[in-house]
């Protein structure tokens, strides 16, 4: 690291949990926005990892130019938590050094992009180690406390959108059912956006169970009236009314929770052991739209397909408006860390980006409400949200 005027302040910014489109954007406008106030920025490589094992980037001018419109993150990103990161095998508390090394580098702040779980990372930072940290909403999830939306989330709508128009087509031609599974965690935000963008006859999502029975007997309704197919747009937590949440239902091919928490390393204490999880790796699920078509393909007698679109709705360029959003959130909070307004995330309000308390953020999600201006719309315009009503 270059050595810095005597009084030059410094900052540190990190790219944690799964990447978006707009990453790049928002850390060319968060180190731009520092540097302006001559601020000296690094990049930490791979999140909270990069902080712990002492991995980082000057991120100067250069560095910077020409990244608005790049996918992914130049500083890479991962899933690791300071208080249990995967250490050659063992999980460990790696709270201390990861304070450490920042205080070692004479941080001012440390500026972390990212979702959930990484607003509840930062604040750990916070109370154990008393950094002071800024956190910027990024999620296609959308579903992050305390702000209107969340970077990634317009362009994951968009490229979910163009796949919904494009398996309609398909569907035409064929008179088929045709399924598609969308990303969204536990919250249906990206399902039900960009069904309802895309015209989807059905949205189903985690917020409304579905009933199978509702669903076949609105698809038998349509194409009674003529119309012979259907596109059904399926949140990949969406859950049939009295089923247990799509995070508990039981791994495929992965082995079971019991034998992770064996595998786990001495550190850690039962409880600390996520769901889902398998020595630091999420289990792979079966896709919950599987199901979902072989049921109502049966029940329907029509003929049905699937398509899970995956990660292709977090890759690539972003959106004008993505790129807009996180311009005005890494300007933001330059201009916080300038007054020295610490333990805040930039938050969506309106035309605006304001600074909302980090210990309201953390460890919350935001759902969407069953009765949420979308889902009226969707159904006044005669969407089937997978409930009778
Ligand atoms: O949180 C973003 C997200 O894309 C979710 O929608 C999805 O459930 C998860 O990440 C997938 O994670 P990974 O990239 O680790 O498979």
């Amino acid at each position: 690291m270059k050595k810095l005027a005597k009084a030059q302040r410094s900052i540190g910014i990190l790219t944690a949990g799964g990447d978006c489109p707009g990453l790049n954007a928002a850390i060319r406008a968060v180190a731009k926005s520092a540097l302006h106030y001559g601020i000296h920025v690094v990049g930490f490589l791979d999140g909270f990892r990069g902080l712990v094992e002492n991995r980082f980037v000057t991120l100067d001018d250069r560095m910077v130019s020409g990244i608005l419109t790049a996918g992914g993150t130049i500083l890479g990103s991962s899933r690791d938590k300071p208080h249990k990161m995967d250490m050659a095998g063992t999980l460990m508390d790696m709270t201390d050094v990861a304070v450490e090394n920042a205080r070692r580098m004479h941080l001012d702040c440390l500026v972390c992009l990212g979702g959930n779980g990484t607003q509840k990372n930062a604040f750990r930072l916070v109370q154990r180690g008393g950094l002071n940290v800024i956190t910027l909403p990024k999620t296609i999830d959308n579903d992050v406390a305390m702000t209107d939306t969340s970077f990634g989330y317009d362009t994951a709508k968009s490229i979910a959108t163009e796949a919904i128009d494009r398996l309609h087509t398909t569907a035409t031609s064929h008179h088929r059912i045709i399924a598609v599974e969308l990303m969204g965690h536990s919250a249906g935000w990206l399902a039900l956006g960009a069904g309802i963008a895309g015209g989807a006859d059905v949205i189903l999502i985690p917020e409304i169970p579905y009933d199978i029975h509702a669903i076949a007997e609105f698809l038998h309704v349509r194409r009674q009236s003529g119309k012979r197919f259907s596109i059904i747009a399926v949140a990949e937590g969406a859950t049939a009314v009295g089923a247990a949440p799509a995070a508990d239902v039981p791994e495929v091919g992965a082995g079971s929770k019991k034998n992770s928490k064996k595998r786990a390393g001495k550190k850690i204490v039962e409880s600390d052991v996520d769901g889902g999880e398998e020595h630091g790796l999420v289990l792979i699920r079966e896709p919950m739209v599987n199901r979902i078509v072989r049921e109502l393909q049966s029940l329907t007698g029509i003929e049905a397909r699937m398509t899970q679109l995956g990660h292709v709705q977090r890759g690539g360029t972003p959106t004008a408006t993505d790129r807009l959003l996180c311009t005005r959130l890494g300007a933001t909070a330059g201009e916080l860390i300038a007054a020295r307004h610490y333990n805040v995330m930039v938050s969506v309000k309106g035309d605006t980006c304001v600074p909302v308390p980090l210990e309201k953020v953390a460890g919350v999600a935001r759902f969407v409400p069953a009765d949420h201006p979308w889902v009226r719309a969707a159904r006044v315009v005669g969407t089937c949200m997978g409930d009778h009503v």
